[in-house]
């Protein structure tokens, strides 16, 4: 099973098979929080047909080619890679506006082969859509880790779970789960929501982000964390960017009190 892997560049899916749970959102400003550390992150939307990695990254206005026009060779692979204006190390590949099928497993793999290879990025993250479907089995076939995101709802956990389930079968080995939208009083209780649900489930975590209305707007807008303001939110990325490159960071540093749901 492992032999088609891609080794070097790190792959990260960012999934779970439960839409609206903030998948884009924390894959896109993870991505922001390890550029700002100094590393290169290439962005891979693998929505196809629903796209919106571009929006929440500010780059929609930019877009013109995506990831089947490399594909398919209707333009150089260097053509389709938009930089980011904010850091020098921030990349983005956009997925096809319309359902494109085929956007094959062959055609796919052969594109995050060569990125891969270029040996360019630091690390490569690929955001999917929700559901068990094609897009999600074309990224776990080039992926070793998973950063599967779940609300703190019993619906988004079994989903986190049921999403591990199938990315084992796939072959990705290291999956991990992140928490997002923690909500609530104080941290305490958040932790002790946190604690709560790796008790039902068999994933470990990797990191936790807490609910903030800022991140609604911020998505709205295309900015990243880098301009957002609440404390709670640039220290949730900048701790789980940490844990990323392997440094031991608390799950909860620098995060206060936490934001009510509304
Ligand atoms: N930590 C958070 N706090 C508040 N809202 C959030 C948070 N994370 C995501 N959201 C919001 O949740 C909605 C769904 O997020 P999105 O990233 O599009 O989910 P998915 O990609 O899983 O479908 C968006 O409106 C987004 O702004
Ligand atoms: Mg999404």
């Amino acid at each position: 099973m492992d032999a088609h892997k891609l080794k070097d560049t790190p792959v990260i899916l960012f999934t779970s098979c439960k839409g609206g749970v903030g998948k884009s959102t924390v894959c896109a400003n993870l991505a922001m929080a390890i550029a700002r550390r100094g590393k290169r992150v290439l962005l891979i939307d693998c929505d196809f047909g629903n796209r919106c990695l571009d929006l929440i990254t500010g780059m929609s206005d930019d877009v013109v080619y995506d990831i089947s026009d490399i594909a398919f060779g209707r333009i150089p692979m260097e053509r389709a890679i938009l930089k980011d204006r904010r850091t020098e190390n921030l990349f983005f590949i956009a997925a096809p506006y319309s359902f494109e099928n085929s956007m094959n497993a062959f055609a796919f793999k052969a594109v995050v082969k060569r990125l891969v290879c270029s040996a360019s990025y630091d690390f490569i993250f690929i955001d999917t859509p929700g559901g068990i479907g094609d897009p999600l089995t074309l990224a776990a076939d080039v992926a070793d880790t998973a950063y599967i995101i779940a609300e703190p709802t019993r619906a988004a956990v079994r989903a986190a779970d049921r999403t591990s389930e199938f990315l084992a079968t796939r072959g990705v080995k290291r999956r991990r789960l992140i928490i997002n939208k923690l909500s609530g009083t104080s941290v305490d209780k958040a932790k002790q929501e946190a604690i709560s649900i790796i008790d039902t489930t068999s994933l470990r975590l990797i990191g936790i982000v807490p609910y903030d209305p800022e991140m609604i707007a911020a998505g709205n807008k295309g900015a990243l964390v880098d301009e957002m303001i609440s404390r709670n939110v640039t220290s949730a990325f900048d701790n789980i960017a940490a844990r990323t490159l392997g440094e031991g960071r608390k799950l909860f540093d620098g995060i206060r009190r936490l934001r009510k749901l509304r």
